[in-house]
């Protein structure tokens, strides 16, 4: 049964894998034996979180910063040059929000959270196409999965509407590449994450200490764990997942699914 979940031999790419959601994520696909690329802002932070988990396997970092298509391009030529021509799987997980109340909400909350969370995984897609091909075979074709959010689809009253909209774009997005791109053996799929303790939840918490209404709003009562996102991540990526693509998958505690 391991062997169905085994990712030996394997290049993945998941962008903001230095730390929170994406730090999980990476550490899962690297205890299944990818090697793995992760992005940064920070060069420091992205080189010392590839140092850290290399006790884990082959991790590789790759600073950037996703705030244009020209970044992402750069970033995809590094990509390129660094997973000797076959790319297996991209997690496309970096992500913006801004909040505040709708009649202030500003216009530049927009093109920032727009670029990052739904441009950026179509740029990087896009120009990686001949790797994740290269990579592909029908029996084991190559993964994109894009982190998108349960704000994107049911109405959670966070107050981050780019956000939520983003959110919902690229879960949009992920089927209609799904479609395009079933043919030549790439599979396209987007994980909804419900609420998970890392920098973008921190202010529902204090310390350790979740917001009792968030929990209350949760079915399940609680946060979700990093071996729950990381397990659907390295299953997804794996021979076990294969035969998926175009879905929404929840990660949520049932808020999307008992809602
Ligand atoms: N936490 C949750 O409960 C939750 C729920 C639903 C969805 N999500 C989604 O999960 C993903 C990860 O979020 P998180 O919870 O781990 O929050 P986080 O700790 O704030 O992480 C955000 C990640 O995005 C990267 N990033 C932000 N702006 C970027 C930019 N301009 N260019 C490149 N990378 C950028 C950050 O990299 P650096 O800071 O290292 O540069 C960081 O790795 C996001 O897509 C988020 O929307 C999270």
């Amino acid at each position: 049964m391991s062997a169905l979940f085994d990712l030996s031999g394997k290049f993945a790419l998941v962008t903001g894998g230095a730390q929170g959601l994406g730090r999980m994520i990476a550490e899962g696909l690297l205890r299944a034996g990818a090697t793995v690329a992760i992005t940064s802002r920070k060069a420091d932070a992205c080189e010392a979180a590839a140092a850290e988990m290399a006790a884990l396997g082959r991790c590789i970092a790759l600073p950037c910063d996703l705030s244009s298509p020209e970044a992402a391009v750069d970033l995809a030529g590094r990509v390129r040059a660094a997973c000797g021509g076959k790319l297996h799987v991209i997690v496309n997980n970096a992500g913006k929000t801004w909040g505040g109340p709708v009649d202030s909400f500003p216009d530049k909350a927009w093109p920032g959270v727009m670029m990052v969370n739904v441009q950026a995984p179509f740029t990087l897609l896009r120009e990686l196409l001949p790797e994740l091909e290269a990579a592909a075979t029908p029996d084991d074709p190559a993964r994109v999965i894009n982190i998108g959010s349960v704000a994107g689809k049911v109405t959670e009253r966070l107050s981050a509407y780019s956000y939520s909209a983003s959110k919902a774009a690229i879960h949009m997005l992920s089927r209609d590449l799904a479609g395009d791109l079933a043919a030549r053996n790439i599979n396209v799929n987007a994980v909804m994450p419900g609420f998970f303790p890392t920098r973008m939840t921190a202010h529902m918490r204090d310390a350790e200490d979740v917001d009792p209404k968030v929990l209350a709003h949760i079915p399940m009562h609680r946060m979700g764990r990093a071996d729950e996102i990381a397990g659907t991540i390295v299953f997804l990526a794996s021979r076990a997942g294969g035969y998926i693509t175009g879905a929404e998958i929840p990660v949520d505690g049932g808020l999307v699914g008992c809602g």
